[in-house]
């Protein structure tokens, strides 16, 4: 067994030298700028999520973004087609400079702040939504952007005209060696290689990147060690940070001896203060068993999702909120929510409210914290932490999480 922790190593990020921890991006406002800031305050690597900025900030600092959207598209809230509901780059582009520039003017410490920033976010003009957001968020003074759901292909030829381009740290997520081989064939031409690599296995929360029926076929040991194998053929010297299913300091210091960069972590987060999700819901994390927690198909964006079966926005009866939100519309104005919805309702033509359970309105649910993703080991969460007489968990602090990552050995976790 051995005697190391993931103290003993530290993340090569140019001539940075990190904690090598990273708190994996979690939308919407589940990894908040608090946080992040932890992260960051310990010397690792916190994220903040680009997921629905708009509405984050006004609930944060109190915009009124949503309400301006939905009352330009009011005459549109009966229609079943949504395709004329578009996005007003410049909120878009206010929203992602409050809440990134908020952020980095309240870091303080050596580690750095990232941006999760999801390609599959389309928004009814894909390239034209990203390419603000991601600049946006390098004019704020982001440390560094992590491209994540979707293959990204054209996402560095959006910002390589921004004089942040070369300074900023920017990865890719991806779950596969073709994935990011395919990344790098079609980023070629920008001259510009990503700073790190994570490779996310399948067991993973949020949307996972394998299909519904193989997720179980695949291991996070053997894709990290086919990717770290091949870019030591090539040559390439881009660190790989593991990501999926890494439950305890032990298991993060078995991917670091094995030549990972750095560990990717969230689902041990989701029960901090810090965590955005409301604290009604973490318990319901704490209290999760194993045969509890599903990945499914609902999510309109074709990936499968990992999370909490009584999850409220699976089999709800919500009517498309494309006016107000309208995130995960394609680039033609289409959601397969919308699809799902339209369906069940001429199918039941009597009934006030129909249940749609094949997919979900991620942009709403997300928003309200009604889709309760989490990580495979989900189920162990209780054993991080003390129960009280009433059965309710206590919550801890992001720190003590972030510290036994970093210290803990023999696959012990530290309570609080
Ligand atoms: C609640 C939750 C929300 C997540 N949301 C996102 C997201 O918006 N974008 C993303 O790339 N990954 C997301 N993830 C994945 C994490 O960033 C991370 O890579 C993964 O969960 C690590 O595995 P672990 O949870 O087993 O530690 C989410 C994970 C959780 C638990």
């Amino acid at each position: 067994m051995t005697t190391k922790c993931v103290d003993d190593f530290r993340l090569k990020l140019g001539a940075r030298e990190l904690v090598p921890i990273m708190i994996g991006g979690m939308g919407v406002d589940i990894s908040t700028t608090d946080l992040a800031l932890v992260a960051a305050r310990l010397g690792g690597i916190g994220h903040i999520s680009d997921a629905m900025l708009p509405t984050v900030a006004d609930r944060r600092y109190n915009t009124k973004f949503v309400k301006q959207k939905l009352k330009k598209y009011k005459y549109n809230v009966e229609n079943t087609d949504k395709s004329e509901i578009k996005f007003d780059l410049g909120e878009i582009d206010e929203a992602t400079r409050l809440h990134v520039g908020k952020a980095m003017e309240s870091k303080r410490g050596e580690g750095m702040i990232f941006i999760n920033c999801m390609e599959k976010l389309t928004m009814n003009a894909p390239k034209e939504t990203l390419k603000v957001r991601l600049n946006a968020a390098l004019d704020a003074g982001i440390d560094g952007i992590t491209l994540a759901a979707g293959l990204h292909l054209g996402s560095l030829a959006l910002m390589e005209e921004h004089p942040r381009f070369r300074d900023a740290k920017i990865g890719i997520i991806v779950s596969s060696l073709r994935a990011l081989q395919l990344f790098l064939r079609k980023n070629a031409r920008t001259g510009r290689l990503p700073d790190y690599v994570v490779v996310e296995g399948p067991l993973a929360g949020g949307h996972l990147g394998f299909g519904l029926d193989d997720w179980n076929k695949h291991d996070l040991a053997t894709i990290n060690a086919e990717i770290l194998a091949w870019l030591r053929a090539e040559q390439l010297d881009i660190p790989i940070i593991s990501a999926g299913g890494i439950f305890t300091g032990s298991d993060a210091t078995r991917f670091l001896e094995q030549g990972s960069g750095a560990v990717q972590v969230a689902t041990r987060f989701t029960v901090t203060d810090e965590c955005g999700l409301p604290d009604e819901v973490k318990q319901e994390y704490f209290k999760a068993n194993e045969e509890d927690i599903e990945v499914n198909g609902i999510s309109p964006t074709g990936y499968p999702m990992r999370m909490l079966r009584g999850s409220p926005g699976i089999g709800a009866t919500t009517r498309p909120n494309c006016e107000a939100y309208g995130y995960i519309l394609d680039s033609n104005g289409h959601c397969a929510y919308i699809d799902a919805y339209n369906r069940e309702v001429a199918a039941h033509p009597n009934e006030k409210k129909v249940r749609i359970y094949d997919k979900t309105c991620l942009c709403t649910h997300m928003r309200n914290f009604d889709i309760w993703t989490c990580g495979h080991y989900a189920y162990r969460l209780k054993d991080t932490s003390r129960q009280d007489a009433e059965g309710n968990f206590q919550l801890l602090s992001a720190e003590h999480v972030f510290r036994d990552y970093q210290f803990s050995k023999d696959g012990k976790i530290l309570l609080p």
